[in-house]
């Protein structure tokens, strides 16, 4: 049974710091910000513990997607998003950030151990990325045609550097190619009923008393067709349709990229993670929005296909399209009472 969060998530402010409070009394608050990261079918697969040495960040397995990603990889790439949302939150409250990831072998599930440093300015950088994420969304709709100037693009590919990633831009003959593999893809999931029953589990059709999952007014599904939703997306085979659409999103953006790392670990997850926190937050600040068509890396033949089409060893672990859009309302967040765990 899930009850209504006493506070909205999105509400929080600046000036909410509680800056006279005592260490752990900040850690938590700086929290507010980690549980405001993206994640797949928006099931917010993490748990928090602050503890003398820090915050602790653990996957939380019972929000798994067996289905669509069996591995857990996507799983510890949100994970990734929301240790990313932390750090930035930790630099812009006057501290450097300390990362220890995977600090303990005996325990895989304690992904991440974050701590505050010295004491230190934030940078106008810092700055920057801290405000971007109260107003980044995962954008469904079509872009604007305006395209992503050069000194935007560059922006994003080192954001995806700075964090041991890469984003590689899928443009020309390629972009047809991914085009069609997501077109493929999309129609191989849904072709599969376990699939759809998974997909239809996360779908939300009111907004009342919800706090995870992906609210039918994100898909764009209508509000009087909101109720039947998840039950039409369970029991329909709707992969022709997707297909389409998806192909036709993917050719039309005006960005198309594939994020990705040098390996395909844990740690490599947890890396992509942040790199595409990065690069969502540094494409926010200058007016891009992003959506996510990562269908072929979650079919593994579809996956080894493309990366015989980037050509290189590395692995791409998400697909990105991105552009100009406008302003769309949050979805649902478990507030950190719910994912602090002591
Ligand atoms: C690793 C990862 C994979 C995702 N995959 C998809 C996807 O395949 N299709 C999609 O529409 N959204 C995808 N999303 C976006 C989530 O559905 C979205 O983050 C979530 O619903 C919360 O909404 P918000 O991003 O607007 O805050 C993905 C997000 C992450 C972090």
């Amino acid at each position: 049974m899930q009850t209504v969060a006493s506070t909205d998530p999105w509400s929080v402010s600046e000036a909410d710091y509680p800056a006279d409070a005592s260490e752990p009394e900040q850690l938590r608050h700086l929290l507010r910000y980690a549980v405001l990261a993206p994640s797949a079918h928006n099931a917010q697969p993490w748990r928090f513990r602050v503890t003398d040495a820090g915050i602790e960040l653990h996957a939380d397995r019972s929000r798994a997607l067996p289905v669509s990603d069996p591995d857990g990889r996507e799983l510890v790439i949100g994970c990734g998003a929301a240790l990313f949302f932390l750090r930035v939150a930790v630099r812009r409250f006057g501290h450097m950030d300390r990362v220890h990831l995977f600090p303990d072998p005996a325990r895989p599930d304690l992904l991440a151990l974050v701590s505050r440093g010295d004491e230190a300015r934030a940078s106008r950088e810092v700055l920057t990325l801290f405000r971007a994420i109260r107003e980044r969304r995962t954008y469904r709709p079509a872009f604007e045609e305006r395209a992503v100037g050069a000194p935007d693009l560059a922006a994003l590919l080192e954001a995806a550097e700075d964090e041991g990633g890469w984003l590689r831009p899928v443009a020309g003959p390629l972009r047809d190619d991914v085009a069609a593999l997501v077109e493929e893809a999309d129609k191989r999931q849904y072709a599969d009923s376990a699939f759809r029953r998974e997909l239809a589990g996360w779908i939300r059709s009111g907004t009342r008393g919800v706090e995870d999952g992906i609210p039918a007014y994100a898909l764009g599904i209508p509000d009087l067709l909101a109720p039947l939703g998840p039950t039409l997306m369970g029991a329909l085979n709707l992969g022709g349709m997707r297909g389409g659409s998806d192909r036709r999103a993917a050719q039309a953006a005006p960005l198309l990229a594939v994020l990705g790392t040098e390996g395909d670990r844990p740690s490599d997850w947890l890396h992509a993670g942040q790199s595409l926190a990065r690069v969502l937050l540094a494409g926010q600040a200058r007016g891009l929005s992003a959506a996510f068509l990562n269908q072929p890396v979650q079919v593994p033949e579809l996956r080894a296909r493309l990366r015989e089409m980037l050509g290189r060893e590395a692995w791409p672990q998400v697909i990105v399209r991105m552009g100009h859009g406008k302003a769309l309302p949050p979805t649902p967040r478990r507030t950190v009472e719910e994912v602090l765990v002591s």
